[in-house]
């Protein structure tokens, strides 16, 4: 297979997988669009947002130019979305979707690859913008600085790995090319690139208590469909199709980071567990997840390559990177415990990204998934 490139995956060299710095609104045309995403939070606050959803006109989305607008469209339309679904909290949600959302959405959703509903990609990918090194959230979602923050901490997290994407390359060419010193300097700094990671993560505790992430932020990030969702039949999107639709909520589990990290190391795991993922990753942006797909395909993986060198140094060099990613996943487990089991309440909270199975074995799903990058160590 040819080489794997990460700038022809809509992978920056500098940011990662963030979209590359673009206008915070759209032409003139879009106005409304522009309007009800930025007042989102104001208007969900005093209960007026789904009238001012209602008397949105209907747009025609074909009038969009070019892969960023599309990408900017989208967030605005599933903040939009979730806004009128969830106003009223998951008690007060509604089973429809009225057509000026739901039509230009599956358009959008159609033109781009991705689904009908938020992601991952929109609020953290499209909506982070790096300015002087540092993010910037374009649209909140309600809740205000603790939801900011929220936002703002994962746009961290990947700007953290998006500027050691130098070092992946560096890995693939190394690996490619059975070049030790090339893959011993990749992974070794990637190694410290995966610890800052676990430093941008712990900013999290800064801003956002556990109360305001379960209660406040997390029903914003619903989806729709199956027994454990308020819109257990699915979400109907009027003038598109009259059968509910059933989508998975928002979650980071929507990164592609820690599964291009696990591919690109060569950390497998068990076939529920990869179900699990490779159902998250057909709500990623489908460039990314097509690159996730590719770096299984490599003929010549990372480990492989690593364990036929038979050098010290370089074996030395992985071990530490899959070591790192093993602390990353322990950690990740820490925030996972204090922002949703603890401030649950309850010994068998739900997964964000429920649907039809409605998946109580969280905890023991990410310790799993830990313990098979631990066990590339050895
Ligand atoms: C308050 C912060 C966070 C919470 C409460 C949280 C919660 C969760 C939950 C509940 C899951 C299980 C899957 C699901 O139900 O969706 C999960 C998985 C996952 N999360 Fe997070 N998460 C947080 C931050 C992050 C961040 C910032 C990232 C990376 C950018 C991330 C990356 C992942 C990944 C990759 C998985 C899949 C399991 C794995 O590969 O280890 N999470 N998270």
């Amino acid at each position: 297979m040819a080489d794997i490139q990460l700038s022809k995956y809509h992978v920056s060299k500098d940011i990662g997988f963030l979209l590359e710095p673009l206008q915070d609104v759209l032409p003139d045309y879009f106005e409304p669009w522009n309007r009800l995403a930025k007042s989102l939070p104001d208007l969900v606050a005093s209960h007026k947002f789904r009238d001012a959803v209602k008397e949105m006109p209907l747009l025609d989305s074909s009038k969009l130019a070019g892969y960023r607008q599309k990408r900017l469209a989208h967030l605005q339309l599933v903040l939009i979305t979730s806004g009128y679904l969830w106003q009223e909290g998951e008690g007060g949600a509604v089973q429809r979707l009225p057509e000026c959302v739901a039509k230009p959405l599956w358009n959008v959703s159609n033109d781009l690859g991705l689904k009908p509903v938020l992601t991952y990609g929109d609020v953290c990918l499209t909506n982070c913008k790096v300015k002087n090194g540092d993010i910037e959230v374009m649209y909140n979602l309600p809740g205000g600085a603790g939801t900011e923050w929220f936002l703002k901490v994962c746009g961290i997290v990947e700007l953290t790995l998006g500027k050691g994407a130098q070092s992946v390359q560096n890995i693939l060419d190394g690996a490619k090319a059975n070049d030790k010193a090339k893959l011993t300097s990749g992974l070794t700094e990637l190694t410290t690139v995966i610890g800052n990671m676990q430093t941008s993560l712990a900013k999290m505790n800064d801003n956002l208590t556990p109360e305001h992430f379960y209660n406040v932020l997390r029903p914003f990030l619903g989806g729709f469909g199956g027994p454990a969702s308020p819109i257990s039949g699915g979400l109907i999107y009027e003038g598109v199709s009259d059968a509910p639709v059933k989508m998975i909520g928002g979650s980071a589990a929507q990164s592609s980071a820690m599964q291009l990290l696990d591919n690109l190391l060569g950390v497998t795991h068990s076939p529920d567990k990869q179900a699990f993922l490779d159902e998250i990753s057909n709500y990623m942006i489908p460039a990314h997840k097509q690159l996730l797909v590719d770096l299984t395909k490599m003929p010549r993986k990372v480990p492989q390559v690593v364990a036929e060198a038979k050098d010290a140094n370089l074996s030395k060099a992985y071990t530490g990177c899959v070591a790192a990613l093993t602390q990353y996943r322990t950690y990740h487990i820490q925030v996972v415990t204090k922002y949703i089991v603890t401030a649950s309440k309850s010994d068998a909270p739900k997964s964000l990204a429920y649907k039809d199975t409605g998946r109580s074995d969280l905890i023991p799903f990410l310790k799993e998934v830990r313990d098979d990058t631990e066990k590339m160590q050895k």
